[in-house]
This record gives structure tokens, C-alpha cells and sequence, in this order.
């Protein structure tokens, strides 16, 4: 992929979004966010940044969430993971000796340790704490293409610090009332956040996950999300009891006994991504 930053064109369109190029690296930092709990946000963060891998383009995995629970789709021995986002951030230590190889191969990960949870509170004592996610990665801007980064679910200091780092914003969201809810209360607060000139980057899309067509209620908030002036990615992630098999047994797409119908999604979803990501700069 041609090595290129990207920006947006105004901190105040939800709707045009179109991509400017920016002069610094190469890195292209994807937020996937959500301060409602249990969308399938880290189910999304781990197939896109496997799938992205996967397609050929060196992807980091950062987990920025201390359940740790992307970092277990890809770490054997969790108990053994000595050093996280924190020692990054906080003890300056250099990234790269943070990082560790998966088994996907072209995807390394940033993994979670409990001790994360402490972060926000440090956050909060440190001066441009807003920077400090975009400061910490900004060593490995020439050695991977794509940042995925898994968010907790919440509006605390390192999910700020994190939206402010990313290029892209993947916003995943389940069919249900309480769902759309907290996505409003969501969009409305990272808005805010570009108005004040404090996140730049793009809404790339919302995602629909655990998508049951069956159901009254999926069908409701489709239509409610397609009146929005944001994205919905043409892809649903179907709602599918393998996904938690999938979880339980560390699978992602492409893996050999990985569910046909969430790889093909996944899958799908992926190549929306790369193409709005990649899409040509307007002349
Ligand atoms: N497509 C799907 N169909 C059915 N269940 C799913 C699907 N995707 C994810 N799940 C399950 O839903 C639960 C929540 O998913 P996930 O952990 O990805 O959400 P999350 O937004 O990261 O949660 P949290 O806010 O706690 O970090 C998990 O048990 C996961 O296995
Ligand atoms: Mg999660």
C-alpha cells in the first residue's frame, strides 16, 4: 500500500469526510470505540487488525482496554505479559519493546495488563495527556501501515487520548434500544470533541454487529442509523452463538474452524475499510 498519512478535510463535517494527505509517517491509527459496553468491540478491533494483516499490510494490534480481551485472542499465557500501553506512556519505554508477534502473521499486538486501569488516573495528573496515545505510538509510524486499537468501554482520558491519535474512527454498535442510546450520547460527545479542534479524525462508519434481520428492533435501527449523517458500513456482522466459541477458542478471521459466516463478514467489512481508507484524494 502507498506509504501516506492521512487527514480530514474539516474538523466539523460528519458528512463529507474526505481524506487529505498529512505530512507526518506512514502509521494509519484506527479507533474502534464505543463508551456503551458489549457492542463487539473488540471482536471488530481483532478480525479487522487479523484481516488487514492478513491482506498483506503490517498491522499493530494496540489493546487499550485493561479486560485484556483483545490481547486473548492472540496471547497464550496472558499472566506472562510484563508490560502494556502504560510502560509506554507512562515509563517511556520504547514501544517496539512492547510489541509482540502473533501468530496472524504481519500483525503484531500491543497488549493489555491489568495494571492498564491505572492509566486513566495518570492521565489525568499529565500534561497533553490528549497527546500522550498519539506520542507513544509515533515511534513505530514507519514500521507498521495500520494501528488498530481496542477501546474500553468508556469516555475516560485514554479513550480520548486514543480518538485523538486516530486517523480513522470504526464505531461499532448491536441492534438494540439501550444500544442506539449510548450511540447517540457517543457520536454527540466525539462531535463535540471536533468542534473544539481536540479529535480530528475521520467518523470512517458505524458497524453493525450481532445482526439478527429477524428481529423488529435490528430492523428499526438500521433505518434509524441510515437516516444518520454518518456511515453505516454496508457490511452486518451476523449475530452468530460461534462468536463466542470463536472468543473461547482465540479465533480470528482466516483461522483454520473460524466460522464461515463471521470470516465472510469480517472478511467484507475488511475490504470496506481498506477501500474508504485508501479511496483517491480529491484533486
Ligand atoms: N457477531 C456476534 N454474534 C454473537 N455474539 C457476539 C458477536 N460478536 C461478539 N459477540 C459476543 O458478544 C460479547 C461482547 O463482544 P465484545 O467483547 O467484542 O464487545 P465489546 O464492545 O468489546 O465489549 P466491552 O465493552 O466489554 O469491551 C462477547 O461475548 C462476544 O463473544
Ligand atoms: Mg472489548
Amino acid at each position: 500500500m502507498a506509504a501516506k498519512k492521512w487527514g480530514h478535510c474539516s474538523v466539523r463535517c460528519f458528512g463529507c469526510n474526505a481524506p487529505v494527505p498529512t505530512e507526518e509517517g506512514t502509521l494509519r491509527t484506527i479507533a474502534v470505540a464505543n463508551h456503551k459496553g458489549g457492542v463487539g468491540k473488540t471482536t471488530t478491533a481483532a478480525n479487522l487488525a487479523a484481516g488487514l494483516a492478513r491482506a498483506g499490510h503490517r498491522t499493530l494490534l494496540v489493546d487499550a482496554d485493561a479486560q485484556a480481551q483483545a490481547s486473548y485472542f492472540f496471547v497464550d499465557d496472558l499472566a506472562a505479559v510484563e508490560a502494556d500501553l502504560q510502560d509506554v506512556i507512562v515509563a517511556h519505554r520504547a514501544p517496539v519493546e512492547v510489541v509482540v508477534r502473533t501468530r496472524v502473521e504481519g500483525l503484531d499486538l500491543l497488549p493489555a495488563t491489568l495494571s492498564l486501569a491505572q492509566l486513566d488516573m495518570q492521565l489525568v495528573a499529565m500534561a497533553k495527556r490528549e497527546d500522550r496515545v498519539r506520542m507513544g505510538l509515533a515511534p513505530l509510524a514507519e514500521r507498521y501501515e495500520f494501528a488498530v486499537v481496542d477501546l474500553a468501554p468508556s469516555l475516560a482520558p485514554l479513550t480520548l487520548s486514543a480518538l485523538v491519535a486516530a486517523d480513522e474512527i470504526v464505531v461499532p454498535v448491536n441492534p438494540t434500544r439501550f444500544a442506539m442510546l449510548g450511540l447517540g450520547t457517543f457520536l454527540g460527545w466525539v462531535q463535540e470533541y471536533r468542534e473544539l479542534d481536540v479529535i480530528h479524525g475521520r467518523l470512517l462508519g458505524i458497524l453493525v454487529t450481532m445482526w439478527d434481520g429477524h428481529l423488529r428492533i435490528a430492523r428499526q435501527v438500521q433505518a434509524t442509523l441510515d437516516e444518520l449523517p454518518v456511515r453505516r458500513f454496508e457490511s452486518l456482522i451476523p449475530k452468530r452463538t460461534a462468536a463466542e466459541d470463536q472468543a473461547e477458542a482465540r479465533l480470528v478471521v482466516g483461522d483454520p474452524g473460524a466460522s464461515e459466516d463471521l470470516s465472510a463478514a469480517y472478511s467484507a467489512f475488511t475490504e470496506e475499510v481498506l477501500s474508504l481508507v485508501t479511496e483517491a484524494v480529491p484533486a
